[in-house]
């Protein structure tokens, strides 16, 4: 391990200027004017037992603070504590960085203009191709030390750079292996339908019929993934592609889990409603028939603001639908394509100064609802008695707004995971 995780099977972490996120309601999202009810207690404890949320209070409660004895505790002053991230879509698991891609879109090339010339997922899959498991898994291990110090303590992983039988499992294997070593909670996603290899593109039905009687049962088979997703938008999977590779997943019991709308309006919204999805991602070409779809169903609408700064593409226009009703759900999309960054602040801040979401809604976003996106809201995203006590701690700071203000600093301090205390990689 990378990292020195200190185990303590308590923890009181007192003296804390503000703890942030209570919610004893038992709800699992939070929609619409919900988004903006944080619960803050200034001068707070917070009390971890067996990797549990055992109870919190007021400092100013003496006497309970006080019968803690015997236990380890950090003091907290100036500091804030918060649910720790849940990260509902990343691309954690890649070979190499595509920063010559990065290069030439700085000099005019768009993002779909890189991918129909054979860059893109597809070059991202050639290099992966070449990599072996081991390596890969050891770069991802990396990666995924690196975005529990900056404070995710959940996260969700998909393949779809292997694009070949054995290179998509091979990539599942590899989450497989994270999961069993990672202190964080991992949910796996399989996306074989992540873009046609080049000796598909002018028959998609092969590549279809591949994945849904090829890759699909020896997934399934293996148990190496909890979700299916299908980029459903223009130059990638159309709707009736996406819904017969939904439709045969379905057959397994995985739910779909989408990117769309990204591109264009290209009705991603509606085929991943249509088939139940737990979430459907990217947005940024989200109109009105999108939003009334979205409020007819229970599919959680995920942003990625990072691949919308690093692209230079719209942001999903979260405002207008938090003010529809909608909840909404904020993750990273770590890729070495259009976001290679996997640091959650980072997101916070994005979407309080290019979505307009204000702190209090940017956080339920990337914790609780983050959590819904991938079925873990009834263990994480809140500051609540029995959830998983994995919390941030945050380096001194004058507001909760300081945090997404600091736009480029990370300032977490410590993160918590089910009572292991994490420092960050050096
Ligand atoms: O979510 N849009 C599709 N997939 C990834 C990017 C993949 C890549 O460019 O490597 C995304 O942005
Ligand atoms: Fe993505």
């Amino acid at each position: 391990m990378l990292y020195f995780a200190r185990i303590m099977s308590t923890i009181l972490l007192k003296n804390i200027s503000s703890l942030v996120g209570m919610e004893e309601s038992g709800k699992l999202k939070k929609s619409g004017n919900e988004m903006a009810e944080l619960a803050i207690m200034e001068n707070a404890w917070l009390f971890i037992k067996d990797g549990l949320i055992a109870e919190y209070g007021s400092m100013k409660d003496e006497q309970t603070v006080g019968s803690y004895s015997d236990v380890n505790t950090i003091d907290c002053t100036g500091k804030f504590v918060l649910p720790c991230f849940v990260d509902s879509h990343t691309h954690l698991v890649f070979a190499n960085t595509r920063e010559e891609e990065f290069v030439m879109r700085i000099k005019g090339m768009t993002y779909e203009e890189i991918a129909e010339a054979g860059g893109g997922i597809l070059n991202s899959a050639r290099r992966l191709q070449d990599m072996s498991e081991d390596a890969l898994y050891e770069n991802a291990l990396k990666r995924l030390h690196e975005v529990i110090g900056f404070g995710t303590g959940a996260l969700e992983i998909k393949s779809g750079y292997g694009l070949t039988v054995a290179d998509e499992l091979k990539m599942l294997r590899v989450i497989k292996r994270l999961k069993v070593v990672s202190p964080v909670i991992i949910k796996a996603t399989f996306l074989g339908a992540h873009a046609f290899p080049l000796a598909y593109k002018n028959d998609h039905k092969a590549y279809i019929d591949l994945i849904i009687n090829e890759m699909l049962p020896k997934v399934v088979e293996e148990n190496l993934a909890d979700y299916i997703d299908v980029f459903c938008d223009t130059g990638f999977f159309n709707p009736a592609e996406t819904t017969q590779i939904l439709q045969a997943a379905a057959k397994y019991g995985l739910k779909p889990k989408i990117h769309g709308n990204e591109l264009g309006y290209t009705g991603g919204v509606q085929t991943a409603v249509e088939n139940n999805a737990l979430s459907v991602d990217h947005l940024e070409y989200t109109g009105d028939e999108e939003i009334s779809c979205l409020l007819k169903s229970s599919t959680m609408p995920v942003a990625l603001p990072g691949c919308s700064f690093f692209l230079g593409i719209p942001y999903a226009p979260f405002r207008k639908m938090i003010d529809a009703g909608l909840p909404v759900c904020l993750a990273s999309d770590y890729n070495p394509g259009s976001t290679p960054n996997g640091r959650m602040g980072f997101v916070v801040s994005l979407a309080c100064t290019q979505m307009k979401l204000t702190p209090e809604e940017a956080i339920n976003a990337t914790t609780i609802n983050g959590a819904y996106a991938i079925e873990l809201s009834d263990k994480m995203g809140s500051i609540t008695k029995g959830k998983y006590g994995n919390v941030i701690i945050t380096k001194e700071m004058p507001s909760l707004a300081y945090m997404p203000y600091s736009f480029g600093v990370d300032m977490v301090w410590k993160t918590i995971i089910m009572g292991k205390v994490f420092e960050k990689p050096q």
